[in-house]
């Protein structure tokens, strides 16, 4: 089972940034120095991925433009002698061999995920949601892709919860197979702590075999008229195992706006070129 594909969604209104995402897209805004999404494709990439399908709808151009060549602005540089501004310019279009497919309507993550079924082939694939920044010792993508091609089976990754949590993730029903690796028995999402099977939340990461497909479309909407993928995960689990792995390192949840403040910060505090002003900024702030 080799993994060379990942499909991103980035489809989705990004209700919850609004005014910021009225004109454009979530993916693209920007933490630190980047926007969010080249965090997801720099994890791809890192994890021995080749082809990327990112699945866009209306008004999100600018993140084709983001991964695309700008032979303007690479002269420009150029004349400029900005070599370092060049080098990152260029290095960005060469991350993968980007794909873009349109969802048409906005049906859910899952009904996201289904638009790359011909993209996909028919090979297992990782999806990686740019909600989330993910650092870690090895890429959190990579990780996935190690244990599924142990199990031979669809991998999601899992991040443990407080009691708040397990009122924003969907949990499941862990049984323990191996150091890290748990085989998925149920999962409810939402459930809050009362309901809660467990405090392992699953996250923006997946590896999934091709089954999935037909899971996704055997699915029902949900009473919001969404096709959710926990939902296809459940159906998917009927007919082979799916297991959930604890990844090994940070996650920095950027969905909504306290989040994204959080990350923007703890990942400013890491970064050698930053750090030590805004550490000291922060310490002059008057708390
Ligand atoms: P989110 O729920 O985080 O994104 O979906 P959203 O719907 O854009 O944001 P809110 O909840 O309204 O604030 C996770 C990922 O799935 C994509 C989103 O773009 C996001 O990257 N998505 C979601 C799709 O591609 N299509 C959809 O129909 C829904």
């Amino acid at each position: 089972m080799k993994i060379r594909k990942a499909v991103i969604p980035a489809a989705g209104y990004g209700t919850r940034f609004l005014p910021a995402t009225k004109a454009q897209p979530k993916e693209m805004l920007t933490v630190l120095d980047k926007p969010l999404i080249q965090y997801s494709v720099e994890e791809a990439a890192g994890s021995g991925i080749e082809h990327i399908a990112v699945i866009v709808s209306r008004g999100k151009d600018a993140i084709l433009d983001h991964f695309d060549r700008n032979p303007e602005l690479e002269q420009f540089l150029k004349e400029k002698q900005k070599f370092e501004q060049l080098h990152e310019v260029e290095r960005i279009t060469g991350l993968a061999e980007f794909h873009y497919i349109r969802q048409k309507e906005m049906l859910g993550l899952g009904h996201a995920i289904l638009m790359a079924e011909e993209f996909v082939g028919g090979e297992p694939f990782a999806v990686l949601l740019p909600d989330d920044i993910f650092d870690c010792p090895v890429p959190c993508t990579q990780q996935l892709i190690t244990a599924a091609e142990q199990y031979e089976a669809s991998v999601i990754v899992l991040g443990r919860v407080d009691a708040e949590g397990t009122k924003k993730y969907g949990i499941i029903k862990p049984h323990p197979i191996a150091d890290r690796v748990f085989r998925v028995d149920d999962m409810i999402e939402k459930p809050g702590p009362e309901r809660a099977f467990s405090d392992l939340a699953i996250i923006g990461r997946y590896v999934f075999t091709p089954e999935i497909f037909q899971a996704i479309r055997d699915t029902e909407p949900d009473h919001r008229g969404e096709i959710q993928i926990t939902d296809a995960i459940k159906l998917l689990r009927q007919e082979q195992p799916v297991y959930g792995y604890l990844f090994e390192g940070t996650r920095h949840d950027c969905g909504d706006k306290i989040g994204f403040l959080k990350g923007s910060v703890s990942l400013a505090l890491k970064r050698p070129d930053y750090a030590a002003e805004f550490r000291a900024f922060l310490r002059d702030i008057d708390l």
